[in-house]
């Protein structure tokens, strides 16, 4: 499951003294390893799971900050965070500044804890309106906006921080990252998560921690490292290279809400728990779809389950047809019905 960090070791690693946690404005974050926001992944439910398994932090799937797109389902329940635990991310995305102030605003009023910023999202549908990713190319807008968005939130008297998730640069021509965090700080953002790649990249090849060690060493707000982190030595790895106060894990988070106690346990304890048992790890995947069911609805609810339940069923036996009888399932009650049947069945004999 770990993979090998891409990054020459024989460069010496930046010690931190704490890795126990990290600062974001007013909030103490208790351990240094958080999800990372993922469109169609991060909903409440999932948000909920990985907290309950020990990610730190779990920031909402990005809201565009266009208020008029606020009233179709999919964005109200992107906004729903009834019975998340604190604080609660909201990461917003667009590129107009006054558009993200007003966005950040609403979101504060709506419970927002930490409002995160992305400019991070190499997507066609974000770029082509030049936000995400592609802002890394204008610096004076992304100065523009995150003051703005500072300004705008730090008037509402809560206290309520700003982060920024960002990649490397643009591409392996313009990598920019330095100059974009050193603007973030100035800009007044408390906390920085940095997607190894540029924008170029998108997810090819393997993330890069140079850039991110860079980074850490020019600013003296919390730096998170991001990119292919996949298993607590990975983790551990990364955080002593780059120095970053903590590590984001999106992707090894999939079928996987459990990877928080093991990195967790190891950054912050220095033991990774004894591993949960079958018939544990079967009750969350069952109590997730429940979860999700509740949440989302029976058409909806199938849909989104079916995608965690491919990651699940990585779990188990690949001769088997149980993974093509859980896509098959055609409501959320045989879907439901046929998961508890095979991971009952594979909890029985692990
Ligand atoms: C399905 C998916 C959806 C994503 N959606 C978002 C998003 O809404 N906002 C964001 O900032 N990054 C998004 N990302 C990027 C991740 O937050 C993360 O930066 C990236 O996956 C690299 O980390 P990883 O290797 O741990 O997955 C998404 C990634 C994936 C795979």
């Amino acid at each position: 499951m770990n993979t090998p960090l891409n990054t020459p070791m024989n460069t010496p690693a930046i010690e931190t003294t704490d890795r126990t946690g990290f600062r974001i404005g007013p909030w103490q974050i208790v351990a240094p390893a958080v999800l990372a926001p993922m469109a169609g992944v991060t909903d409440r439910p999932f948000r909920i799971l990985a907290r309950q398994q020990g990610a730190a932090l779990a920031a909402s799937e990005m809201i565009t900050a266009d208020t008029r797109l606020w009233n179709s389902r999919k964005s109200r329940q992107r906004m729903n965070h009834e019975g998340e635990p604190e604080p609660r991310v909201v990461q917003l995305a667009g590129a107009d500044p006054q558009a993200l102030a007003e966005a950040a605003r609403r979101n504060v009023d709506l419970g927002a804890q930490i409002i995160d910023i992305n400019m991070g999202c190499p997507a066609k549908k974000v770029c082509n309106k030049l936000c995400g990713s592609a802002l890394l190319q204008d610096e004076p807008l992304v100065a523009r906006i995150l003051e703005t968005v500072v300004t705008a939130v730090a008037a509402t008297g809560s206290g309520v921080p700003v982060t920024l998730k960002t990649r490397t640069g643009w591409d392996r021509e313009h990598r920019n990252g330095v100059r974009v965090a050193q603007i973030a700080e100035q800009s007044g953002i408390a906390a920085l998560a940095i997607h190894g790649r540029t924008r170029a990249d998108f997810y090819e090849g393997e993330a890069e921690y140079d850039t991110i060690r860079a980074i850490r060493a020019t600013v003296r707000i919390p730096v998170l490292a991001n990119g292919d982190i996949d298993g607590a030595d990975k983790a551990r790895q990364v955080l002593s290279y780059t120095g970053a106060a903590g590590v984001m894990v999106g992707r090894g988070a999939h079928g996987a809400p459990w990877i928080f106690r093991d990195l967790n346990g190891l950054l912050a304890r220095g033991v990774v728990p004894a591993a949960l048992s079958a018939a544990e790890r079967r009750d969350i995947v069952l109590a997730h779809l429940q979860a999700i069911y509740a949440f989302h609805g029976e058409e909806s609810g199938l849909r989104i389950a079916r995608k965690h339940l491919g990651w699940y069923a990585r779990l188990l036996d690949r001769t088997s047809d149980a993974r093509a009888l859980l896509m098959a399932a055609s409501s959320t009650s045989t879907q439901y019905a046929c998961a508890a049947k095979f991971f009952g069945a594979w909890a029985a004999v692990h």
